[in-house]
């Protein structure tokens, strides 16, 4: 349905998006609406401020109200735009992929700290998504390879055309697999890698409905949900890390509030694992935990 508003110049259209977007509750609203005229009118956000006189022609007005609409219901704007940022890369995101978090930018610095140095170090993203870790490491690490497993080939295939956007296709190598399951007949990748890093599917089956419905009705559910109170793939991973990983290599993984203390006891019982940390996010949340290899 289209909405009919007076004017059509880009600030009449700003305005209405704003208004639109705010009654329906949506987070930064006026934000929202200057980042969907960009994505239209391919201004970035100095331009679009610069130009608010400047016309919308019919089609990017019909456009406009489309994607205000969409994003009302709940529609999360990444997939909007077709587009996110993360660390220092841009990544393409569809709906069933995962939209990779801020928060999830610190398991990338503490990869990125510990591998200082190491010059072709080689690294294990599993479930890479978008193939956010994967690329962003790549791009930090120019003389790395990095291997990224997920288990949906819809992400596999945004994280390709990602790897190939950012120049790193040469040096990432994406594989469909059940976390480690590709490699178990790959004995010369036993005591290979510098670096396992995961951000797994972590919430447990019983908050759905307390997530936004954005996240809730939005996302794929493979990339959010996971059995035993959101352990599941933690308690995999700790389990076969070992067997893959250098001595004095690195396990880095990303985990719910609340999820910390049970992460660390899955490492503390693993008699391979030695030097268990917990590093927090911004706003205080336990949020990534490394351990070395003995
Ligand atoms: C929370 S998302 C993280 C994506 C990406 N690493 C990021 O941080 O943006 C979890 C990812 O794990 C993948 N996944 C789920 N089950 C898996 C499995 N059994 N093996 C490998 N990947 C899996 C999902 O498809 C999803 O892409």
């Amino acid at each position: 349905m289209l909405l009919m508003v007076d004017s059509t110049d880009l600030r009449g259209a700003l305005a209405w998006g704003k208004d639109f977007l705010k009654k329906a509750g949506i987070d930064s609203p006026e934000l929202t609406a200057q980042l969907l005229l960009c994505h239209l009118t391919e201004h970035d956000r100095t331009e679009l401020l610069l130009h608010l006189e400047e016309s919308l022609s019919e089609a990017h007005w019909r456009e406009f109200n489309q994607l205000v609409q969409k994003r009302a219901s709940g529609f999360p704007l990444q997939y909007l735009l077709g587009e996110c940022g993360f660390y220092d890369v841009t990544l393409k995101v569809t709906p069933g992929v995962f939209v990779p978090r801020p928060e999830t930018e610190i398991l990338v610095e503490e990869v990125l700290d510990f591998l200082k140095g190491k010059e072709e170090a080689f690294v294990l993203d599993l479930g890479t998504g978008s193939g956010a870790i994967a690329i962003a490491l790549a791009k930090n690490l120019p003389d790395s390879r990095i291997v990224a497993t997920d288990i949906s080939l819809e992400a596999l295939r945004v994280a390709r055309r990602n790897a190939v956007e950012n120049n790193v296709d040469d040096r990432v190598f994406f594989h469909a697999s059940d976390l480690f399951e590709v490699f178990k007949n790959e004995v010369e990748l036993q005591n290979r890698f510098d670096a396992i890093v995961s951000n797994p599917p972590y919430i447990a089956f019983s908050e759905k409905e307390t997530l936004p419905k954005e996240v809730r009705d939005f996302e794929p559910p493979e990339a959010l949900f996971a059995e035993e109170e959101g352990l599941f793939f933690h308690r995999r991973i700790i389990e076969s890390a070992p067997t893959y990983l250098k001595p004095g290599g690195l396990l880095a993984l990303e985990v719910a509030l609340g999820q910390a203390k049970k992460v660390m006891e899955l490492l503390e019982s693993e008699s391979r694992f030695q030097e268990v940390r917990i590093r927090e996010d911004l706003t205080g949340i336990k949020r990534v935990i490394c351990s070395l290899r003995k």
